[in-house]
């Protein structure tokens, strides 16, 4: 019986995350999810981003918590019969709100019930590029350059000091001046490699 496989994707705005989880999970027949969710929870994060409401740097890694602790169990249920792609995870708590001075130890905690995925699929991008894909829609609180100079810099700590390491590791991919098939390519070609989603 085939094993199915939960592949997260993270990286910065403008990485082309979006785009990729979806083609990926496409290719592979697997079921595309993201965070935030749409939930309600979800919804109420998305209003903090646009600075419609005001809270604590805290409040919202605990409403990031609550919010993938429901996507926890849609995610579980769907891996019993398809693979499973989530464009961001809470490799996305540890970098941002951290940022946001939340302690790590604090988010970890709090986040103690998400199961790892198989594996961290980083698609990096210089900030320039990213800000370019980004065009006029920045609107969300994260989306200016210092802060994704910023965000850069934590994932890539998150990853050297292997912080949540997947059991098949990270797979590291620079998109910049890259297509999406180029891309979306070289994801196929790490995973396969790995043994993560088929033979060769
Ligand atoms: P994003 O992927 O940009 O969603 P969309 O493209 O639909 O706006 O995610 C929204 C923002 O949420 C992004 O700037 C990163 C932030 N975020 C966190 O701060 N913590 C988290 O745990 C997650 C999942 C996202």
């Amino acid at each position: 019986m085939e094993r199915y496989r939960f592949i997260v994707f993270e990286g910065i705005d403008g990485s082309g995350k979006t785009v990729q989880s979806k083609k990926l999970s496409e290719s592979i027949g697997g079921y595309y999810t993201y965070e935030p969710t749409d939930g309600e929870i979800g919804k109420l994060i998305r209003r903090v981003l646009k600075g419609e409401v005001n809270y604590s740097g805290e409040t919202l890694a605990l409403l990031f918590a609550a919010d993938r602790r429901e996507h926890v169990d849609v995610i579980g249920r769907e891996l019993r019969c398809r693979h499973v792609v989530s464009d961001r995870y809470l490799y996305s708590s540890i970098v941002y709100q951290s940022i946001q001075g939340v302690e790590l130890d604090f988010i970890l905690e709090i986040n103690r019930f998400a199961m790892k995925p198989d594996v961290l699929v980083y698609l990096d991008v210089e900030v320039e590029e990213a800000l370019r894909r980004l065009g006029k829609n920045r609107k969300e609180i994260f989306e200016n350059r210092e802060m994704l100079k910023l965000i850069r810099k934590r994932y890539w700590d998150v990853i050297e000091s292997r912080i949540w390491e997947p059991r098949y590791g990270y797979i590291l991919i620079d998109t910049t001046g890259k297509s999406i098939e180029e891309v979306h390519r070289e994801v196929l070609r790490a995973l396969k490699e790995r043994g993560i989603t088929g033979k060769e």
